[in-house]
């Protein structure tokens, strides 16, 4: 077959050059389908969707070596200092090139492409003495002719398009090779408009998924009201709660993630609050999490997100706390009871900050500080196999214990007035003075129930007591001037209260006092609603 397509020199099968140079007929006509083979690409590529893109080159690539009586086309992209090919179409029976090609492959040719010119051979010593590496390749891959353009835009190249006969020598007219610099001009429009749709539509991604986080996390701020309103008040004078409290400012402004450790009630929430507050990422809100409140699988959704469909049920996309704490503090209440699953999963956020929501392969980064809190003794738990070793390291990096109320008696009373201020405020009730001996027997008492059982007693006694000195009985008086009767009744009524006060009035839970008392919290509530024990205002 000739070809020859304007010009002057005939791009022809070398072996077969039209000795006459006369110009066949049949030419003209084969030279007029290419050039319109040509207009139909430029038609095709300009209203192009970008979803179609691959395959359209892929076409081109295929209808451009067809008629030129070719044997394969291959679209090279750069990759670093690779050239790695993306597209490619080839008449059967040729082996597929290789993928990628380092600068170290094809030393000439890669500087040659890299600096915007174009290679084109009809022999391979055609080429120059420098392309010696090049040349050994080539002829082990065998192209017997070749014609690469390089593929710039905006001053940068792209890649390169190359087009190759294989089982014949060929010769290059400069009318073909003008056209098929068209070619990879129109190629590397198509994929440079296709790279910034792509990076609109992951724009407008981020986008939404900046609105879906906002919101949640609007909505989480109307819940917290209380870590909204100013800084968290930590009351205490005691040496204990001070050196606590100096642990705080000096963890507060790094990054470092903190263990806080104390029994219920003692004020752990308070203190990783403190530490919010007092970190750079305050101006955002703190998220929390505790992590004995679900049952796993909801833990796991609740912390990592999930996809809509993730499994049965999950009929909608959901977004994890960890991204909703990107660049703010998390906090994980309760964090003993972190399934062990779910415990290397929290150890791959904190080690690369990295996780997926479930139901998605897609790899999510964020930029998250982690406070935990625990009311069990950790050690233990990583004794017993229930807790990773390697989690309890990472997490007990800066361990802040929170000292029991009985081991700070001297707390008592300006934790006491405090309270009396704020609930005695809100319920329109003012004292002159609190009685000195309930004082002294509050103080004398052991707080199982920590600062939230003396809150309890304290609202209980405001509830109770006349004005305008208040007094206030720690719960033991209480228990023993009932304990009197020895009715059966009471005696279950009185235990019950105890109990349920130890556990700051929660029913369920691990710490509930239904497991206290061994029982499912469903009978618990029914022998209260049938005792007549109920929480108090
Ligand atoms: N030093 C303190 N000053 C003022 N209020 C405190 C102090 N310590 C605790 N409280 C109050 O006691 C109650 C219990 O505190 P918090 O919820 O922080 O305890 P916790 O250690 O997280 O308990 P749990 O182990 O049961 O989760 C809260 O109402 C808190 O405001
Ligand atoms: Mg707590």
């Amino acid at each position: 077959m000739m070809l020859t397509l304007g010009g002057d020199i005939a791009a022809v099968p070398s072996g077969l050059a039209d000795a006459t140079g006369r110009r066949p007929r049949v030419e003209v006509g084969e030279r007029l389908r290419f050039e319109s083979l040509i207009i139909d690409l430029a038609a095709g590529f300009i209203s192009i969707d970008p979803e179609r893109v691959d395959q359209a080159i892929e076409d081109s690539l295929r209808r451009i070596v067809e008629a030129l009586g070719l044997d394969r086309s291959t679209l090279f992209q750069r990759s670093g200092e690779d050239l790695v090919v993306t597209h490619s179409w080839a008449v059967p029976g040729q082996d597929p090139f290789p993928k990628v090609w380092g600068r170290a492959d094809l030393p000439w040719s890669y500087m040659q492409v890299m600096s915007g010119e174009k290679i084109v051979f009809s022999r391979l010593d055609d080429l120059p003495e420098e392309a010696a590496v090049d040349k050994a390749l080539i002829q082990r891959l065998g192209p017997r002719s070749n014609a690469t353009m390089p593929l710039v835009a905006g001053g940068e190249v792209l890649g390169a398009l190359a087009f190759g006969s294989m089982r014949t020598e060929r010769t290059w007219s400069p009318a073909v090779l003008d056209r098929l610099c068209t070619v990879a001009h129109m190629v590397c429009a198509v994929l440079a408009r296709r790279h910034m749709d792509q990076q609109l539509r992951a724009a407008l991604a981020e986008v939404q998924e900046l609105r879906e986080r906002l919101e949640r996390e609007n909505r989480f701020l109307r819940q917290q009201t209380r870590s909204a309103i100013g800084m968290p008040r930590i009351v205490g004078q005691s040496r204990a709660i001070q050196r606590t409290l100096s642990l705080v400012e000096r963890v507060a402004p790094t990054d470092a993630v903190a263990l806080i450790m104390g029994e219920t009630g003692v004020g752990k929430e308070l203190v990783a609050e403190a530490i919010h507050a007092r970190s750079t990422r305050a101006d955002r809100p703190i998220i929390k999490l505790n992590c004995a409140a679900l049952p796993a699988t909801l833990v796991e959704a609740e912390l990592f997100g999930r996809e809509k469909g993730a499994y049965t049920g999950a009929l909608s996309r959901q977004v994890g706390r960890f991204e909703l704490a990107h660049g703010s503090t998390l906090f994980l209440d309760e964090v003993c009871e972190l399934p062990l699953e779910l415990q290397a999963k929290l150890l791959r956020v904190l080690q690369e900050g990295e996780f997926e929501r479930l139901g998605s392969p897609r790899t999510i980064r964020v930029d998250v500080r982690v406070i935990a809190a625990t009311n069990r003794d950790l050690e233990q738990a990583v004794a017993d196999g229930r807790f990773r070793n390697d989690l309890y390291f990472r997490l007990a990096v800066f361990p802040i214990v929170v000292p029991p109320l009985r081991e700070r008696p001297e707390d008592i009373p300006v934790l006491v007035h405090t309270i009396v201020t704020e609930i005695g405020g809100k319920m329109g009730k003012r004292f002159e003075a609190i009685d000195v001996s309930s004082l002294r027997d509050l103080q004398r008492y052991t707080w199982p129930g920590n600062v939230r059982e003396l809150r309890n007693v304290v609202e209980r006694a405001i509830i109770l007591s006349g004005e305008p000195v208040l007094r206030i009985d720690p719960p033991e008086r209480r228990g023993t001037a009932t304990a009197e009767s020895l009715a059966l009744e009471d005696v279950e009524r009185l235990h019950i209260v105890r109990v349920l006060e130890q556990a700051s009035w929660r029913v369920r839970g691990l710490q509930g006092a239904a497991t206290l008392l061994g029982l499912p919290p469903t009978t618990l509530e029914t022998r209260m609603a049938k005792l007549g024990i109920r929480r108090p205002a």
